[in-house]
């Protein structure tokens, strides 16, 4: 086994004072993904994925916990065949609006319709009354949402839902849903908080339409269980699954109910209705715990031991480095693990914390 800490860039941390140096930079159209505050997202770290992956032999990729998409995106804009997978629906349809799709955009004539539509509905307005956003704002996601399940094209549709999506974890205080209540107590001036969601929906239609491209192969985006994808087709496979945290927990659903619940209109969820915060009910996944989560890295080797796999990591993971790297050899003659420290961010501007970590990336061949 080979441990490699990689010198691609200056020993300063990632956003720290000294800027990395880079050896062969990433894609330019990578690196401006819009960055959404999501737990466990590699967007920050996409320089040094993209060091990595430069170095490996592949044309077709699956990215099959892909939460925002960025990493699946820079294999795309690496010229490569990629699928984009999650086992939540929001996920996969930003993945669909970025990675799947080549050419949709959403035009002013179609945005002009979106926002003139009639709503079929006051679901949010009545159910997140005094839990989240105000009063304007969710009736403009009842009117908005019900424009966009009236769409015909998909990837028209999946570009207004992430530029939606985005909209509400930037106008969400600290960008989770475990926060209820009056905006006000949160405002601390930033102008995120203080623009209205259909403010912030208008810049994100164009965020979300400047990274829309075609690099001439066939992309596409779908919602899996990633232990049930069919592994054939792909030349590498990038793992990036949550890990057993020391503490808290880890619970996507916890987090960001509300976008799942917003990409489906509440129709294909479990409303928990007595919670404060108005939750769905959590998936289960067996990486999320102690017991389970050995066993389901195993599955996901086994399963994807015909790629080249490459797997994201942290030191506060559970199980160990060691572990995984003497489970991966079992199916994988050559591993190289490479060791970069990292930052996390929590909280807003008062009252940030920062969590320092080293992220591995172990590839086997
Ligand atoms: C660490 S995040 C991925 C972050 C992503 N690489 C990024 O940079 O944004 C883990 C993702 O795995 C998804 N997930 C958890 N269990 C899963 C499973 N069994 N199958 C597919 N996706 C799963 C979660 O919904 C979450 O989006």
């Amino acid at each position: 086994m080979l441990h490699e800490t990689d010198d691609l860039f200056s020993s300063a941390w990632p956003d720290g004072p000294a800027a990395p140096k880079l050896v062969g930079a990433a894609p330019a159209r990578a690196l401006a993904y819009p960055e959404l505050r999501y737990m466990g997202s590699k967007r920050r770290l996409l320089p040094w994925i993209h060091a990595v992956l430069d170095e490996l032999d592949f044309e077709s990729a699956l990215d099959p916990f892909c939460g925002t998409g960025c990493v699946a995106y820079l294999m795309k804009a690496m010229g490569r065949r990629v699928t984009a997978s999650d086992f939540l629906l929001f996920p996969s349809i930003i993945a669909a609006a970025t990675v799947g799709n080549s050419s949709a955009m959403l035009d002013s004539g179609t945005l002009g319709r979106l926002l003139s539509h009639a709503p079929d509905d006051d679901f949010i307005a009545r159910t997140f009354d005094g839990v989240f956003f105000t009063a304007a704002d969710r009736a403009f996601l009842d009117r908005v949402s019900a424009g966009l399940r009236a769409l015909d094209d998909p990837d028209r549709r999946a570009v207004g839902y992430a530029a939606l999506f985005r909209s509400c974890l930037k106008r969400q205080p600290r960008g989770v849903f475990t926060v209820s209540g009056d905006l006000a107590r949160y405002d601390d001036g930033r102008r995120d908080l203080r623009l209205s969601l259909e403010e912030h929906f208008h810049e994100q239609v164009e965020a979300f339409n400047a990274v829309v491209f075609s690099n001439g192969r066939d992309c596409g985006a779908m919602r899996a269980d990633a232990l049930a994808i069919d592994p054939s087709d792909y030349d590498l496979v990038y793992l990036d699954p949550p890990y057993v945290p020391r503490s808290d927990d880890n619970c996507y659903v916890k987090r960001y109910h509300f976008l799942e619940g917003l990409a489906s209109y509440w129709k294909d969820v479990e409303l928990m209705p007595q919670t404060k915060v108005k939750k769905i009910a959590k998936r289960y996944t067996p990486f999320s715990y102690r017991r389970t989560a050995l066993a389901a890295f195993e599955a996901l080797f086994e399963r994807f031991a015909r790629s080249t796999i490459v797997l994201s990591y942290s030191s506060n993971g559970y199980p160990d480095l060691a572990t995984l790297e003497g489970l991966l050899s079992r199916y994988k003659s050559r591993v190289t693990v490479h060791e970069r420290p990292h930052r996390y961010h929590f909280g807003t501007h008062g009252s940030v914390k920062r969590a320092s970590v080293t992220e591995y990336l172990i590839v086997g061949r």
